[in-house]
């Protein structure tokens, strides 16, 4: 690669500033803070990992990044440009360059459509080009994800969920996204065939120049795909950096409890020799705790941190957390003394 392309390659395709996203519950009585002063890039042709527990936050901020849902504040930027600024017939037209799949293919899939006319359907909705020209697309998109051309011909039902899941990615294909939104895609497959699918998302990047933001609480997923990754948790990130780099030396308490609580084989680096158990339940989002939002049940809190929020701050190169004391030495093993570690 040359100097000018790894230039262009770490430029953003996506920066994502002071990000809020609020939803009301039901009764109207309260707000959910699902995403709550986010803050990133995604750099052009990068995997960029997302990971945290069930509630984090991750699914809400997917959906905003390709504007399934409107940030109730800060900014979200396509290529350098607010997207909501568009006239309507641009914005639609640009929302086909941000695609997203998500964990279920039979909920992407009518059961009662064609594998090919499923396929063809985003196309035949944007009118791009004739109709044999869009069905050449189409069974283009099909071959590309491994799947023989009379399986066009079957019904959802006759696939199984691997080769469901491959549909759904040929259908996002077909629009020439440059960037994919991967929500626990591979979650719901079978072990055998999660590494095959995963394959094919890395081959498509390498041929396609895709850009992808992949969605998991599964670590082992992350460490297998994504070249960075983010930690969220209660609806912030809590630290970012180099996927590499994070496994082996995380800054935040709540990562370290992660990694020590990960069950499946992972690189001996990401192995923590003692498991962390966390305390009490994950905070509602209604009401987040004051201060730093892990503090109910971090190991170190002190009462600096039910006053302050951390800064969100780049601790080392490209390598982001926000804690007080994740610069503090032995900060891995301290336990909770009283004292600031
Ligand atoms: N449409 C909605 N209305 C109200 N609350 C919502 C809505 N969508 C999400 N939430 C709430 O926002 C928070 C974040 O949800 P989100 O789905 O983004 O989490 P997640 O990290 O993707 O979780 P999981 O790992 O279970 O998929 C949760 O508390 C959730 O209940
Ligand atoms: S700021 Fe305090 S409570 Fe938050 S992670 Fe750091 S030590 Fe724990
Ligand atoms: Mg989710």
């Amino acid at each position: 690669m040359t100097a000018a392309s790894v230039e262009q390659r770490r430029e953003p395709i996506v920066s994502v500033r002071d990000l809020q996203v609020r939803f009301q519950t039901s009764d109207r009585r309260a707000t959910v803070k699902a995403v709550d002063g986010v803050n990133f890039d995604v750099r052009r042709g990068e995997t960029f990992g997302i990971i945290g527990e069930s509630g984090s936050g991750k699914t809400t901020i997917g959906r905003a990044l390709v504007f399934l849902l409107n940030p109730s504040a800060g900014a979200i930027l396509h290529d350098g440009i607010d997207p909501l600024a568009l006239p309507r017939r641009e914005f639609q037209n640009h929302r086909r360059d941000y695609q997203i799949i998500f964990q279920d293919p039979n909920a992407a899939l009518n059961p009662r459509m064609t594998i090919l006319a499923s396929v063809l359907e985003p196309l035949e909705l944007a009118r791009i080009g004739s109709h044999t020209e869009r069905e050449r697309q189409a069974r283009e998109a099909l071959e590309r994800v491994g799947l023989p051309q009379e399986f066009g011909e079957r019904y959802p039902h006759q696939l199984s969920g691997g080769q469901k899941q491959r549909v759904v990615i040929a259908r996002a294909l077909t629009l020439k996204p440059k960037l994919i939104v991967c929500d626990e895609v591979v979650a719901a497959l079978d072990m055998s065939i999660r590494g095959d699918v995963l394959n094919l998302f890395a081959d498509l990047q390498r041929d396609l120049g895709l850009t992808y933001v992949f969605i998991t609480h599964d670590l082992a997923v992350v460490s297998h795909i994504s070249e960075r990754v983010a930690v969220m948790y209660l609806g912030q990130f809590v630290e970012l950096g180099p996927t590499e780099e994070v496994a082996e030396r995380p800054l935040h308490p709540y990562t370290i409890a992660l990694l020590s609580a990960e069950p499946r084989p992972l690189p001996s680096a990401m192995r923590q020799e003692s498991r962390i158990v966390l305390q009490g339940e994950v905070p509602s989002p209604i009401d987040p705790p004051s201060g730093c939002r892990f503090r109910t049940r971090c190991p170190h809190a002190q009462p600096l941190c039910t006053e302050c929020a951390p800064e969100w701050r780049e601790l080392k190169p490209d390598h982001w957390v926000a804690c007080h004391f994740a610069d503090r030495p032995n900060f891995r093993t301290t336990r909770n003394t009283g004292e600031a570690p």
